[in-house]
């Protein structure tokens, strides 16, 4: 069984917990994309564990691949290997040959780019969108490349000198580039690594043979994507679903299942429209309520509505089989609880997102109103148990998605989450 895992909305939708509970009934857990700009987070039995590269059945167990989709900062991997090994959690980890490796000169011209803009991005400052550069542009150092001085030496021979004139032209500091410690350092890492290279694309088909289970964790969400999200302010990889087969090398016909996890509201870190942002008090309690600061970089996500425009898009953009519905219980106590059906661009009423960004800057969300509640509900362990007006909500987004949500979260823990039952035909 192959199940593909995306974020539906900005990101921070709750992916790490869904695949943590997803990942008792997988074999085989592999990233596919973005690298340590994503921060996935785990709770179990009150423990929480943020991680940025590891996927998250890490604490279930599973076998776990980082494909070679994904761009990968060797300090942050090998401290999050350390920091879990320290917990007693045992990993058996693969990377993948042919993934992209950050450097030292990706996150100073990160840096760098982002204080030259004028109209900023709000990167994450990890050197994401600099080493998908040099993937595309063939100037990336491979992990294999790690594993072997003489590969290593010779690519920076060859790169190198690009890389030190494009961060003199911004004004940086070339000897980060070739001269600097961090070579040994990098070689270090990638000596310990070298039994962890492996070949993600055959490891899964074979897998796949064998009739084992693989979950493709997805990391970002639908409207960061490079390609179809809220260009330019969106992250510097493919985050829709179809990006898992060609990221992993899995053909389309392998896939059984693609969950989406949509939160029950919406948030963005970084810059970029969202057009049921809550500016004020409101999203203040939303975010206070929801914890929502960044995983990763600490900074206050924006709150707002749930999107059901952006939501549908998501749906078409993913081509979702069902949803998990997360941080239900966050909503508790608003009344009413607003839901953006529609959009007025221009004093035209559409129910689908604008093709250009610019366009979608412009739009005013038109809201319906769904009555709230005030019942606790985080230790609602059946939908039953729901108050009425939450069930209520959680069928109208069904309905308005089209698509079916099969578990509701309702706080962070695992045993936070209410599965439905399959609906009756
Ligand atoms: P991800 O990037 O999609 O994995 O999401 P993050 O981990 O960055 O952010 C989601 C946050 O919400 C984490 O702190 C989770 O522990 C927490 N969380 C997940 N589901 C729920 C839920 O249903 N209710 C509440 N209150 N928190 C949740
Ligand atoms: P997870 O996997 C939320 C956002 C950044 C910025 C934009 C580009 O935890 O959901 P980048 O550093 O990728 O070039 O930044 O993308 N961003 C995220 N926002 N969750 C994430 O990951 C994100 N990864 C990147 O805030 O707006
Ligand atoms: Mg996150």
């Amino acid at each position: 069984m192959f199940t593909i895992l995306t974020g539906a909305q900005f990101g921070d939708e709750g992916k790490g917990k869904i695949i943590d509970l997803l990942a008792e009934n997988y074999d085989i857990v592999v990233r596919f994309q973005g690298g340590d700009n994503a921060g996935h987070t785990v709770v179990v039995e009150g423990k929480k564990y943020k991680l940025h590269l590891i996927p998250s059945g890490a604490i279930f167990g599973r076998r776990l691949l980082i494909g070679p989709g994904v761009v990968l900062n060797p300090r942050v991997l090998w401290s999050e290997i350390q920091a879990l090994e320290s917990e007693g959690i045992k990993l058996d980890l693969g990377i993948d040959a042919k993934t992209s490796i950050i450097m030292p000169y990706h996150i100073e011209l990160d840096g760098l780019r982002e204080k030259a803009r004028t109209e900023k991005i709000g990167t994450t400052n990890r050197g994401i969108g600099f080493a998908y550069v040099d993937k595309i542009a063939r100037e990336e150092v491979q992990m294999e490349d790690l594993t072997d001085p003489a590969l290593l030496e010779a690519k920076l021979k060859e790169i190198g000198p690009a890389k030190e004139k494009a961060i003199a032209d911004l004004g940086g500091d070339p000897t980060v580039v070739r001269f600097a410690p961090f070579i040994d350092e990098y070689l270090e890492i990638g000596k310990r690594l070298k039994n962890k290279v492996t070949d993600v694309s055959s490891e899964i088909n074979i897998a796949l043979i064998e009739e084992k289970s693989v979950l493709a964790e997805g990391a970002q969400g639908a409207f960061l994507d490079v390609i179809h999200g809220t260009q330019k302010f969106v992250t510097s990889s493919f985050t829709t679903a179809g990006s898992a087969c060609a990221n992993l090398g899995v053909g389309p016909v392998m896939v059984d299942n693609v969950v989406g996890v949509v939160k029950a509201y919406i948030t963005r870190v970084g810059e970029g429209p969202m057009p049921t942002e809550l500016k004020g008090e409101l999203g203040e309690k939303m975010r206070e309520k929801g914890a929502e600061y960044g995983t990763t970089t600490g900074r206050p996500r924006r709150c707002g509505w749930f999107d059901a425009v952006l939501a549908l898009k998501s749906v078409y953009l993913n081509g979702y089989t069902e949803l998990a519905l997360t941080k239900l219980d966050v909503l508790t106590g608003l009344d009413p609880i607003k839901i953006c059906v529609g959009y007025d661009l221009d004093g035209e009423c559409i129910g689908y997102p604008p093709e250009s960004t610019l366009r979608l800057a412009r739009c005013r969300p038109l809201y319906e109103d769904m009555p709230g509640w005030t019942e606790e509900i985080s230790a609602a362990l059946a939908y039953e148990d729901l108050p009425e007006n939450a069930q209520a909500y959680v069928e109208r987004l069904e309905d308005l998605m089209g698509v079916e949500i099969s578990a509701v979260s309702v706080g962070p823990g695992r045993e936070q989450t209410i599965y439905r039952e399959e609906p009756e035909e």
